[in-house]
């Protein structure tokens, strides 16, 4: 795997660790002038991927200096039919090492690994305006495929009400199972897998909510009149997230927001901000579906549910997040706060195989979107 003085080799958790920790922390990843999320691993960098059925990750070498590193997985999903997809995430070059191919050829290292395992496509997911991560994806032969939504809730303190007219019940693992094959397997990405997302100990739950008076019987596939399900995904028992250079709004708001509750406690209006400039970590919310005509006050009041979930179980989780297809009208009913999410993320797509499956990604990209499975273990 030797190319010039540049050394690209599998992730060796003795000598990489704390190098490739390092590495995170000196990669921004994001525009300059917006805000920087970091990732902290918690002393485990392979953490975002060790859940997948097949996973690997790169290091790059120069004269014993780790100076990029890139992930990948594999895994079955619905495409136009059951297809190998390979996911390329954590494409990170050191600061000083930029624009000298490092980061093309870690990409082309991983495709490499993709094609001796049989997949069909390669995928990645970015920032509309992450110029640098597009540019390398698009001179390799990615096309736009989707831009998803990322919606983001901030967790405040104050809990929900819960409505008196709805009922919520948590499903068991093998049940949510049988009905997101149900009614979720057609939809793009869904995860040939999903038992073992299901039953992964990231994963709280599985719940659904639907008019009180009504019965959830789905053994006898007898389903209430409306219906709204999805379920809840431990991110932040991986890793933790922090803020730095947040736009001048957001630091504003926290500083003030605080300031006030000191100063007029009793007459406290605001919702508080969290502090997003220490590590915190947060819940993603998957799989989300919904039938019938109530069905989108349903899914609010599953939403509420889950922050009240937060609150309850958790002391660290101060966001909540989504990832919704960009035409999904799911998210009119998702709570979230415009300028904590990202309407358009960017999800990028190359075919691996012949022209034959080229032409599938061209009638693929050109067909309208159809309902998105975000994977939670892709975030
Ligand atoms: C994105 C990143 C990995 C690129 O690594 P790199 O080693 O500098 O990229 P390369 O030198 O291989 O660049 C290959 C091509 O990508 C494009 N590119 C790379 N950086 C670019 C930039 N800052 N602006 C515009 N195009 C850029 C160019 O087309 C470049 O070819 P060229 O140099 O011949 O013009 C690096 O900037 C980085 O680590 N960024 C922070 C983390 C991040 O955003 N990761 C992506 C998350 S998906």
């Amino acid at each position: 795997m030797r190319c010039g003085e540049l050394l690209i080799r599998s992730y060796d958790s003795h000598i990489d660790r704390a190098r490739v920790e390092d590495l995170e922390r000196r990669c921004e990843v994001g525009p300059a002038q917006r805000v920087f999320l970091f990732t902290d691993t918690l002393g485990d960098p392979i953490c975002r991927i060790r859940n997948s059925p097949m996973y690997i990750m790169l290091v790059a070498e120069l004269d014993n200096e780790l100076v990029g590193v890139i992930q990948g997985t594999i895994k079955l999903v619905t495409l136009h039919n059951l297809t190998k997809v390979g996911y390329a995430l954590g494409l990170r070059v050191a600061p000083l090492h930029r624009r000298r191919g490092i980061g093309l050829r870690l990409v082309l290292k991983l495709e490499e690994w993709f094609i001796g395992n049989d997949v069909d496509y390669a995928y990645m997911a970015t920032a509309k305006d992450n110029e640098a991560s597009v540019s390398l994806f698009m001179k390799l032969g990615y096309v736009n495929f989707r831009t998803p939504a990322i919606l983001v809730n901030p967790v405040s303190h104050r809990m929900y009400h819960s409505s008196s007219t709805v009922e919520i019940k948590k499903l068991m693992a093998e049940e949510a199972e049988v009905v997101y094959r149900r009614f979720m397997s057609s939809m793009e990405f869904f995860p040939d897998d999903i038992d073992s997302i299901l039953r992964c100990k990231l994963n709280l739950g599985t719940w659904v909510a639907y008019p009180r008076g009504e019965s959830w019987d789905y053994s006898n596939g007898q389903f209430p009149s409306s219906w709204a399900m999805l379920s809840v995904w431990n991110s932040g028992e991986l890793f933790k997230l922090r803020l730095e250079k947040a736009p001048i709004s957001c630091f504003i708001y926290t500083k003030s927001s605080r300031l006030m509750a000191k100063l007029v406690p009793s007459c406290f209006k605001l919702r508080d901000m969290p502090d997003f400039f220490h590590p915190f970590g947060f819940f993603f919310v998957y799989g989300l579906h919904r039938e019938g005509q109530a069905s989108g006050k349903l899914m609010r009041t599953l939403c509420k549910f889950v922050h009240n979930l937060a609150i309850k179980s958790s002391e660290d989780c101060k966001v909540i997040v989504t990832e919704v297809g960009g035409g999904d009208r799911v998210k009119l009913h998702i709570p979230h706060w415009e300028f904590l999410s990202c309407p358009a993320d960017l999800w990028c797509i190359k075919s691996l195989k012949n022209e034959e499956g080229t032409q599938h990604v061209n009638d693929l990209t050109k067909a309208p979107p159809r309902t998105l499975f975000v994977d939670p273990r892709e975030v």
